[in-house]
């Protein structure tokens, strides 16, 4: 089939090579041409494990193309996904502005039948605001489908998850349009879910939003943990096993970030309560989130004495491994604490260094994390980035001037940790006496 794709971020540019992968003609419309040159290069925008690979065999089969206007790249595209971005607006309702930017210049390129898909995280009634503004520009009603398909890929592991996805959710007022897009994703081993647009809107928030609050839970839980020397980890895998409960999505860490739980759980609860409902679950869930860090940085000042004058390390800057993205990252939260605090704070990350620069001018980052930890009074883990979990923890312990370290992530073993010499704390463990509350 031939399909378009408005945006190559996050979600556009994944979407795009790997429908190019199964056999569609695909174009990738953005306005950043600098981007789309890199890309016609075969080099990814952005730090995505095994896109690049794909990226370079759908250019070769030229399948794959790329266009800076939506009035040239949606030419002759029986299918228009707009991948555009939706940040949080000023009152936790998502901006919109880029969905009906594309949405007014689609509508004024129809000239023959077209679906087109809402793959952006888009509030409910949004497949209604896209069809109303592709309409108004003029188009033939008769020829305009506007699709729900929300996209539950997850960056990090956005190109397996895209192959192998749980499900795929169609939204759509006409099964004839439900039925051209599921056969777009034919040989994709997975139940394909035909529901209506609203529904389907939903199922996105509501996914997402209830996976922030399993986090949230056992985070809560970590905290009683913390207090009654009972093990979060061992307490998740307890629950886990039972099969209604599941594993995942049950580490306790620091918290939830990036770009997607943080605005999408503010989302759900700004719509909901537009609607008239009150979604108090999810307000605790976002005040679980939002004490997780003060709560574990405060068990490190209290083990440091405070943290006037003192030099803390930051071992990952992505909200994630496997990514570049900074966003709503638990790595800023604290950055901006220790500062704040009077702390000196030098740190780390394999590929997240340049976009975090840009925002902290004060910070001395390291490309190499035992010059990161060394001197330092504290070695905090943010994220856990498997290169992590191998470093010589003894050589870290002994270039510092005080060995503690603080695991944000659970990614270290407590006697490992100690034997090397580090006063060790983390997240969900009773902590070294010293500091217990
Ligand atoms: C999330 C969803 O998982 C995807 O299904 C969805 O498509 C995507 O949002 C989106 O809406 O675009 P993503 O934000 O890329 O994906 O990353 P996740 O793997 O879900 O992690 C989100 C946050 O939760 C991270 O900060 C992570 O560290 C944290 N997390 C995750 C935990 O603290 N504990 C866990 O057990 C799992």
């Amino acid at each position: 089939m031939k399909v378009a794709v408005v945006g190559t971020g996050y979600v556009g540019l994944p979407t795009g090579v790997v429908l190019a992968d199964l056999g569609h003609d695909v174009v990738c419309i953005d306005r950043d041409e600098a981007k789309l040159e890199r890309i016609h290069r075969g080099e990814s925008p952005i730090y995505e494990p095994g896109l690049e690979e794909v990226l370079h065999k759908v250019l070769k089969t030229g399948r794959f193309r790329t266009r800076a206007s939506i009035a040239e790249g949606v030419k002759g595209a029986e299918i228009v996904f707009i991948a555009v971005g939706t940040p949080q607006g000023p009152d936790g309702h998502p901006d919109l502005s880029q969905v009906i930017g594309a949405a007014e210049e689609i509508g004024r390129c129809v000239t023959a039948p077209v679906i087109v898909v809402n793959k952006s995280t888009v509030p409910i009634g949004s497949g209604d605001l896209v069809e109303r503004t592709i309409l108004q520009q003029g188009a033939n009603p008769e020829f305009v489908d506007v699709v729900s398909n929300p996209e539950f890929l997850r960056e990090g592991s956005a190109i397996k998850d895209s192959y192998n996805p749980d499900r795929i959710v169609i939204g759509a007022k006409r099964k004839e349009a439900a039925e051209k897009l599921a056969a777009l994703y034919k040989g994709m081993d997975c139940p394909v879910f035909v529901t209506d647009v609203h529904s389907s809107e939903v199922i996105k928030y509501a996914s997402n939003s209830f996976l922030a609050t399993k986090i949230s839970f056992i985070n809560a839980v970590s905290r009683m943990c913390e207090l009654c020397d009972a093990d979060v980890a061992a307490v998740a895998e307890g629950m886990g096993l039972d099969r209604r409960i599941g594993r995942e999505f049950l580490k306790a860490g620091l918290g939830w970030g990036g770009s997607c739980f943080p605005k999408d759980v503010t989302a759900l609860i700004a719509q909901s309560k537009d609607l008239g409902y009150d979604f108090s679950i999810l307000r605790a869930s976002s005040q679980v989130n939002d004490d997780q860090v003060r709560h574990f940085m405060s068990r490190g000042e209290k083990l440091l004495g405070g943290l006037k004058g003192k030099t803390v390390a930051l071992l990952g800057l992505s909200f994630k491994p496997n990514t570049d993205d900074i966003r709503d990252a638990k790595s800023l939260e604290i950055i901006r604490l220790l500062l704040e605090k009077g702390a000196s704070v030098r740190a780390h990350d394999p590929v997240a260094i340049s976009a975090a620069e840009a925002v902290f001018p004060d910070v001395s980052f390291c490309h190499d994390p035992y010059e990161t930890a060394s001197g330092a009074d504290a070695l905090i883990l943010v994220t856990e980035w498997g290169e992590y979990a191998a470093l010589d923890l003894k050589r870290l312990a002994s270039g510092m001037r005080q060995a503690v370290l603080l695991d944000g992530r659970r990614l270290f073993d407590p006697r490992s940790a100690e034997q090397a010499g580090f006063t060790y704390v983390r997240v969900g463990s009773k902590g070294p006496p010293e500091q217990t509350e």
